[in-house]
């Protein structure tokens, strides 16, 4: 059922012209461009107000925001995706939404029904529809998040709170297009402690991830992989993107993932593989990998292919594994069959061209 009713709607006096728009959507780069409009929903006095769909623009907030400075804020990314009769789908915006609750109760906010969470991107999609974009890969990357907005410089959960979501057409996410990246496995820098706020997606986790980003530059890797904050030795995620190992056991691969161990995202993505994994006829698991093992398996043999995942860049293999030491090529630096397969396979789901056996669609 649609609550998308319940957010008032002020259209935007100045959208793009459809030709403009097309324009923007002839070569789409990840993130830059936003449709016409914006959800915003408001926390105060302990209840969430006023859902209202509204011109895209800037936020006027009082310089003592508490997000300024202690970074109470959390976010989301999910996509709606263009089906064969014209149609939009979101893809397990539930899982999202209850992701997006835990991430808050881990940084001591409110908790936001899930009717406001889908309703704002139910109410969103329909008002910028034609931002949606129907090519191979191609959807329209919803990104809900919320700041903590009151003037205070004490440190204590805010009592007010504001939830937005925009929305930005998307296309690959990494500008050299689908082809296999080469990781740096981070032994100075680590992702989350037990603890921590591995598991919750808060902005924080983004921001401290950066310096570790670019000492992998520096290796010439295009990508950091995390290992675990006490041995530096169990191979955790990649960057923003959760990993998958492919084990060829003479037969059928064996897709494997590391454990969610408190300290990881628990990816939406992921968990979607883990199911496509089985559709497909794989065997899926979840579990350990020291990064020595994984480098052993690679060299003998016995891992074929690595690829990361996420909701931003679907699927992305990877090409080569380095760090201090060592160099490991993959599958010959090429995208690899079983990664591959499984792509094609999540996005007929989502495209609507395959049967979505698991519910996981959410028309708009
Ligand atoms: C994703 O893969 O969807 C991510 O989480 C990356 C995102 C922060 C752009």
């Amino acid at each position: 059922a649609s609550t998308s009713s319940t957010f008032r709607i002020t259209p935007s006096t100045a959208p793009l012209s459809a030709e403009q728009r097309q324009q923007q959507l002839q070569s789409i780069q990840f993130g830059r461009v936003f449709t016409d409009h914006m959800a915003v929903v408001s926390y105060r006095n302990g209840t969430w107000q006023d859902p209202e769909v509204k011109p895209y623009g800037p936020l006027s907030l009082s310089p003592a925001s508490s997000v300024l400075h202690y970074g109470q804020a959390i976010f989301e990314g999910f996509k709606a995706y263009r089906q064969p009769d014209g149609s939009i789908s979101l893809f397990r915006p539930d899982s999202n939404s209850e992701r997006f609750n835990r991430s808050a109760a881990r940084l001591a906010m409110p908790s936001i029904p899930q009717e406001l969470f889908i309703g704002a991107a139910e109410a969103l999609v329909a008002i910028d529809q034609a931002w949606v974009p129907s090519g191979s890969g191609e959807s329209l990357y919803l990104r809900p998040f919320m700041i903590a907005t009151d003037a205070f410089l004490g440190v204590r959960p805010s009592e007010e709170y504001l939830f937005l979501l925009i929305a930005s057409p998307a296309g690959e996410y990494f500008p050299q297009g689908l082809k296999p990246v080469s990781v740096w496995a981070s032994k100075e820098y680590v992702r989350a402690a037990p603890g921590g706020t591995g598991e919750a997606k808060c902005a924080g986790n983004y921001a401290a991830s950066l310096l570790a980003q670019a000492e992998a530059k520096e290796h010439g890797c295009d990508q950091v992989i995390w290992l675990d904050a006490i041995e530096r030795e169990v191979i955790e995620e990649m960057g923003g993107m959760n990993l998958f190992f492919v084990y060829r056991d003479g037969g059928a691969p064996v897709v494997v993932t590391p454990a969610l161990t408190g300290t990881l995202l628990p990816g939406i993505t992921r968990s979607t593989l883990l199911n496509v994994a089985g559709d497909l006829g794989y065997q899926a698991e979840e579990r350990r990998l020291p990064l020595t093992q994984v480098l052993n398996d690679i060299a003998s043999g016995a891992i074929s292919e690595v690829f990361a995942c996420g909701t931003a860049a679907v699927i992305t293999p990877v090409g080569e594994i380095k760090g201090r030491g060592f160099a490991q090529t993959i599958n010959n630096n090429e995208n690899g069959p079983v990664a591959m397969a499984l792509r094609t396979a999540l996005l007929g789901i989502q495209r609507g061209t395959a049967p979505d056996t698991h519910g996981w669609l959410h028309p708009v």
